[in-house]
């Protein structure tokens, strides 16, 4: 029996002004999506953005729906809003805020399990990687390099 281990490494910055100018512009859009969520049944309010590599920024929030698994995250919304109008170009950066109306979220808010499968399609799909950054409304950002850091021993396409 053989066994081996999968590690993921991460970057924490304290707050906003830690993050390099382009990353900043990104947050601001992603807030400024993450008020336009539609979340009236968890009033959990999440915003994207996403860099592509002709400068294109394209923004993404939750979209909930009364028959609750009908809704969809931000980051899915904002990568197949991305994916449909720039079909040809390469997702660079995605930023993610998150903000509940129930309490205060400080700490980063990484995403589901069902967006990591979606955004590692997008990965693989253009061969470089998507830089992750995921915060609360405040407090720290968790930076992942990739979208394979956040989703080791993945399914995609080989298994088919
Ligand atoms: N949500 C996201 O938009 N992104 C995530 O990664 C986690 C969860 C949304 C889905 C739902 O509208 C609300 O947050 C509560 O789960």
């Amino acid at each position: 029996m053989k066994s081996f281990q999968l590690t993921s490494e991460f970057e924490i910055f304290e707050n906003k002004e830690e993050l390099p100018g382009e990353v900043q512009e990104l947050v601001e859009i992603a807030i400024e999506a993450r008020e336009k969520a539609y979340a009236p049944y968890s009033r959990f309010k999440v915003g994207a953005a996403i860099l592509l590599d002709n400068g294109e920024v394209v923004p993404g929030s939750n979209q909930e729906n009364a028959s609750y698994p009908s809704g969809l995250c931000a980051e899915r919304t904002a990568v197949y809003f991305a994916g449909a109008k720039f079909p040809d170009n390469e997702i660079k950066i995605l930023v993610v805020s998150a903000k509940s109306l129930n309490r205060s979220v400080i700490a980063p808010v990484p995403p589901c399990g069902a967006c990591r499968q979606a955004l590692a399609e997008y990965e693989l799909k253009q061969q470089s990687p998507i830089s992750l950054y995921f915060m609360g409304e405040t407090g720290k950002i968790m930076k992942s390099e990739s979208v394979k850091n956040l989703l080791p021993f993945l399914f995609d396409k080989s298994a088919l």
